[in-house]
């Protein structure tokens, strides 16, 4: 039971983290360059879009703080072995808070927390966003979804190795914020413009996607090289792979980001070209690319969930190596 709670609730934690770093990420380095300072009068749908995008990054924000707690907790339970109002009771949850590393993280985290609810309250209030607010904001959400690598197993490595594993893991923490939390805002911008229809809903369309299509790269790229350093460190063998849980699970997570890649591959070589192509004169074709990306946008979500499940699992089984004791 404890662990499938614990499972669950650090999938929750990951999802929600995602997704309010991807909206972060996404307004500041995506939908603010196309759509400039004006951004609730660039379509008729814009102002629904924002507000539409905001409830979603209060909500997200609101589950990623109680799943927080609730992993805090979880942890508490686990190592003294007590129930949860035990934990909370006799101190030791708040021991686990002020006095571990984990703890200190978190305390951490909820200052965070607390800045991007203001944030989000700026956001609200204000129609232009300055440059330097929106990378203010950016900022503060990299180091929300970021600062969760001191409390993986990056956090347990130690010396220089452990200083490496915890900034590959953050960078690759960021990089799953910046595509799969990205992939929210861009799905909603997409819908909001496909009702708009018409060549500047389109021209948007367009405009965006090549935009986070290179964020994108960029994410992927960095996935890639800081999970193979993760995997290095924590597997350290082609046979750790598959000998142990751990690795036999990464193997399914990696299996999910093929499928997943070629998805992206798709979007980025058949439907964006489409849509840059038929956008100049927002032909049905343009508006037929903006419903497919659309669609692809679930899927990719779907399938970026998933792995956030697996990856939920993986940082509560001990990996490979240390079975070697290597
Ligand atoms: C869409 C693609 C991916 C997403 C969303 C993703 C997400 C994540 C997240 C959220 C973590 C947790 C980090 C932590 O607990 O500190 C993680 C850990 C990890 N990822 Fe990925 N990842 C992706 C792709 C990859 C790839 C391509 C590889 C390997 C080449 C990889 C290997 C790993 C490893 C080894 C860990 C360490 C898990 C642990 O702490 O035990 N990931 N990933």
């Amino acid at each position: 039971m404890l662990s499938f709670s614990f499972i669950a609730t650090r999938a929750v934690h990951f999802a929600s983290t995602v997704v309010i770093a991807g909206i972060f990420i996404f307004l500041a380095f995506v939908e603010a360059p196309v759509l400039g300072e004006n951004r609730d009068h660039t379509w008729p749908g814009a102002a629904a879009f924002h507000s539409r995008l905001l409830g979603i990054a209060w909500l997200s924000l609101a589950v990623s703080i109680v799943s927080g707690a609730a992993w805090l907790l979880l942890v508490a339970t686990n190592i003294t072995g007590s129930s949860l109002a035990q934990v909370i009771s006799d101190g030791s949850a708040q021991t686990l808070l002020t006095r571990t590393q984990f703890g200190h993280t978190w305390q951490a985290r909820v200052v965070l927390a607390v800045l991007l609810a203001a944030a989000l309250l700026r956001f609200n209030r204000k129609a232009e966003w300055r440059p330097a607010e929106r990378f203010v904001a950016a900022a503060l959400a990299t180091g929300f979804v970021g600062s969760l690598a001191w409390s993986g197993h990056g956090g347990a490595t130690p010396g220089l190795r452990g200083e490496a594993h915890l900034t590959a893991d953050a960078l690759h923490l960021i990089a799953a914020g910046a595509w799969i939390g990205g992939l929210v805002p861009l799905r909603l911008l997409l819908s909001s413009v496909a009702q708009a229809a018409g060549p500047l809903g389109v021209g948007i369309a367009r405009d965006v996607t090549l935009r986070f299509s290179t964020l994108g790269i960029a994410a992927v790229a960095t996935l890639i090289v800081s999970g193979l350093f993760n995997t290095w460190i924590l597997v350290g063998s082609v046979s750790g792979l598959v000998e142990f849980q751990y690795g036999r699970l990464l193997l399914m997570k990696l299996a999910l980001f093929g499928v997943l890649l070629a998805v992206a591959a798709f979007n980025r070589l058949r439907l964006t070209p489409r849509l840059v192509a038929a956008a100049a004169n927002a032909s049905h074709a343009s508006i037929d690319a903006v419903r497919r990306l659309k669609r692809n946008c679930l899927v990719e979500t779907a399938l970026g969930l998933a792995i956030l499940i697996m990856v939920g699992a993986l940082g509560t089984i001990s990996p490979g190596m240390h079975m070697h004791g290597s």
